[in-house]
């Protein structure tokens, strides 16, 4: 077929598994664009091909198995990449495994491999590119294969998009509010006064923290989505030249702030200097960052021809699945 395009899922997990249930609830109208075709799925223990491509009705029985269960079907195999490569050759790889910040695996090797491959990427997992923006941007331009990645920051609202459509105002400084879990976390202790170990368990309860505490409480999370800003924006900056200070407030802070008519934000910035770092901030209440909580991200750019603030969304499961459809389409288009 003249329209054909093959994905392989690699990570099927909370977002893997919302993404290709998107992508069945959404066949009728990707029809109209192309055909696509899930041929292979992984997750951590296993994966399973089919050169022709899975169903609607077997993509929904594989998002039902429990968590790495790939590997009780009888038709599974290792997991093996350069395999998966050999028997199914797809035209789109998306990346879909969580991230680790100091060696960028498996979703660095996965990328570079699927790019060597010709292979278009698609990625939820910041690490890859927090770690290896240009490098990463240079192979895809060489082997002629897009990456998209608007997912990895504020997934709900198109700041990417955005960022990439101002290419001729000069941006001087971005403010942000990228880190869902630290936000709602300060909310809730402004608003309950309960201390930081609460406030942490009650963004457990409802499902957004990661499993890792310290990716969102040490500024990993909002470091690494500060590095890929950057990097939209043309200038490349390190993961390790982001200043992070963990995020470590007592109660006597808010009480005082409360006092002052200030407010505790956990603030990733970007300055004209080419200093990044992440850090509590007190703001004052007038400031548009200020009033963002709960769960909202939002971002203050300014650049040379005025402020624009954007508020909305941060990644959520859902946000998530979808902008990696929109790359999906997007790279195929
Ligand atoms: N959740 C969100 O709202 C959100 C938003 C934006 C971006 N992201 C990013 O999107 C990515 C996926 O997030 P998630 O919430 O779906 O994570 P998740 O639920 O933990 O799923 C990760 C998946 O990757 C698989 N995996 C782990 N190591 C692997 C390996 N070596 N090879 C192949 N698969 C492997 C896991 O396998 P098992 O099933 O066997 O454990 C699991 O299926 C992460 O990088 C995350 O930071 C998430």
């Amino acid at each position: 077929l003249l329209n054909e395009r093959k994905i392989a899922v690699i990570g099927f997990g909370s977002i893997g598994r919302t993404f290709v249930r998107l992508l069945t609830e959404k066949s009728h109208y990707i029809k109209k664009l192309a055909e696509l075709r899930v041929v292979a799925v992984a997750d951590s223990k296993g994966m399973v091909l089919k050169p022709s491509g899975f169903s609607d009705y077997e993509l929904i029985k594989l998002c039902e198995l429990p968590r790495s269960g790939l590997r009780s079907l009888p038709e599974s195999l290792d997991l093996d990449i350069d395999l998966l490569y050999s028997k199914v050759q797809p035209d789109i790889h998306v990346e879909l495994t969580p991230a680790n910040y100091e060696t960028g695996e498996p979703g660095l090797s996965n990328i570079v491999n699927a790019i060597n491959n010709h292979a278009h990427v698609v990625t939820a997992n910041k690490a890859p590119l927090a770690l290896r923006f240009s490098e990463l941007m240079d192979l895809a331009r060489k082997n002629e294969v897009k990456i998209g990645f608007r997912s990895t920051v504020m997934g709900g609202t198109p700041l990417i998009d955005m960022l990439l459509s101002i290419r001729s105002y000069s941006v001087e400084s971005i403010h942000g509010i990228l880190n869902a879990t630290t936000n709602f976390m300060l909310t809730e202790m402004h608003e309950k006064l309960i201390p930081m170990e609460e406030a942490l368990r009650r963004a457990q309860a409802i499902g957004i923290a990661e499993r890792d505490p310290r990716l969102d409480l040490d500024g990993w999370d909002s470091a690494a989505k500060i590095v890929i800003l950057s990097n939209v924006l043309r200038r490349e900056i390190k993961l390790q030249n982001v200043i992070r200070e963990p995020l470590k407030v007592e109660l006597s802070d808010i009480a005082e702030c409360l006092r002052n008519n200030n407010v505790i934000k956990y603030v990733g910035a970007l300055e004209l200097d080419g200093k990044a770092y992440v850090k509590p901030m007190k703001l004052s209440r007038r400031d548009p960052l200020a009033g963002v909580d709960g769960t909202l991200n939002a971002v203050r750019i300014g650049t040379t021809i005025g402020e624009i603030t954007l508020v909305g969304k941060g990644g959520g499961r859902v946000e998530t699945a979808h902008n990696v459809l929109d790359d999906v389409i997007g790279v195929m288009l």
